[in-house]
């Protein structure tokens, strides 16, 4: 994009304010300037948007642009014109309705640290990642697990979060620069129920965990199709799941959690015959090979590190998802007292949950 430096000149635009104008490092404006990669296309509408307009030459080898993604844009724009972060979002099927919800942020947080943490890391001991390049995680959060198969791997040169909510990505942002790898991290705001907007065999690997709080079971179809489009041949497909079978020593938490079971399953998230069936068969049906699976119970006990983290999880999530569980079930007339017995009972010394996983990776 050689045309870039002479238009921000044009501008009276410095390559810092450029930066700050989209949300990305000086030293990305730089290496766009010099033609060594090209914006992705999250950032190019954003250029678009400030007027700058590049000329159509053949774009560079590896770039995220010339996808049948992006040159589908024109039927993404909004009637009015209006960019694809500026249309109408669909409404959520996410479990947390508000996508700038703070406490769901802080939740989040706690969450990815408590399981990466009882899973024993970021990615499974026996999977070999040293011919991984580019790396994709979808719904991706505040981007705690994409943050630390960076700092734990970095041969990966370019790993890429997606998630639906600005605020979720603003975050991961940031954090992406505070630990000084915003050259090889990059989050997008996207919403994985439209389409992943990356060229074909692009991915070495894509990974998801917890997907299924905002797929409905009628949703992975689609989803797994542009997931094998962007994915190289061969490339593998990592996912981790809740099996929604956990079991505490909190009556109480056990009844709010059977309440967000049903929830869930009303509102078309739940595979009929359970996740450890449903969802290699959904894998199997669209082309995905699961070459391993792997069921864990991970153990929390009051009291230990990852226990105190997961009391902190169980007493944000029953507030961020009520407005979802009241959508799909009948609440309880003592929903409030239930969840204040809850938070007495966690704080026994000897409470305990066990809490099943189930991780797949597959091929295609
Ligand atoms: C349960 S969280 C899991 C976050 C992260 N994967 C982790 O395990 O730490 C689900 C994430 O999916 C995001 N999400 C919800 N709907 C989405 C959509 N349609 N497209 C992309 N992300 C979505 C939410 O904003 C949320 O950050």
């Amino acid at each position: 994009m050689h045309d870039l430096a002479p238009w921000r000149r044009r501008q009276g635009l410095k390559q810092e304010d450029l930066a700050h104008l989209i949300g990305v490092d000086v030293s990305t404006i730089k290496r766009w300037e010099r033609g060594e990669t090209v914006p992705y296309a999250y950032n190019l509408e954003k250029l678009l948007g400030l007027g700058f307009q590049p000329d159509r030459h053949a774009p560079e080898d590896g770039a995220l642009l010339p996808t049948s993604a992006s040159r589908e844009r024109p039927s993404l724009q909004h009637k009015s014109g209006a960019s694809l972060n500026e249309k109408q979002e669909h409404p959520s099927t996410y479990v947390v309705q508000d996508r700038s919800n703070q406490e769901e942020l802080t939740r989040l947080l706690l969450q990815d640290r408590m399981i990466t943490a009882g899973m024993g890391g970021v990615l499974p001991e026996q999977l070999d990642v040293t011919r991984f390049q580019r790396l994709l995680d979808i719904g991706c959060g505040p981007g705690g697990w994409l943050l630390d198969v960076a700092q734990q791997y970095p041969h990966l040169t370019s790993l890429i979060g997606v998630d639906i909510s600005g605020k979720m990505i603003d975050y991961a942002r940031e954090q992406a620069s505070a630990q000084q790898v915003s050259d090889r991290v990059e989050f997008l705001v996207m919403d994985a129920l439209r389409m992943l907007e990356f060229p074909d065999a692009f991915f070495d690997g894509v990974h998801m965990r917890f997907a299924h709080s905002f797929l409905r079971v009628w949703d992975w179809p689609k989803l797994l199709l542009e997931v094998r489009r962007i994915l190289k041949p061969g490339g593998l497909l990592l996912i981790t799941e809740t099996t929604l079978t956990s079991t505490s020593t909190s009556p109480a938490s056990s009844s709010l959690k059977q309440l967000l079971a049903q929830a869930l399953t009303q509102a078309g998230h739940v595979f009929p015959e359970g996740i450890i069936e449903g969802l290699p068969r959904m894998l199997r049906q669209h082309h995905f090979e699961p070459v391993r699976t792997h069921l864990l119970e991970i153990t929390y006990h009051a009291g230990t590190p990852e226990g105190d983290l997961l009391i902190e999880d169980l007493k944000r999530i029953y507030r961020t998802a009520a407005p979802f569980l009241r959508k799909w079930v009948r609440l309880p007339e003592n929903y409030e007292e239930l969840y204040q017995h809850m938070l007495q009972e966690v704080r026994a010394p000897d409470f305990v949950v066990q809490w099943p996983l189930i991780t797949l990776w597959c091929t295609c």
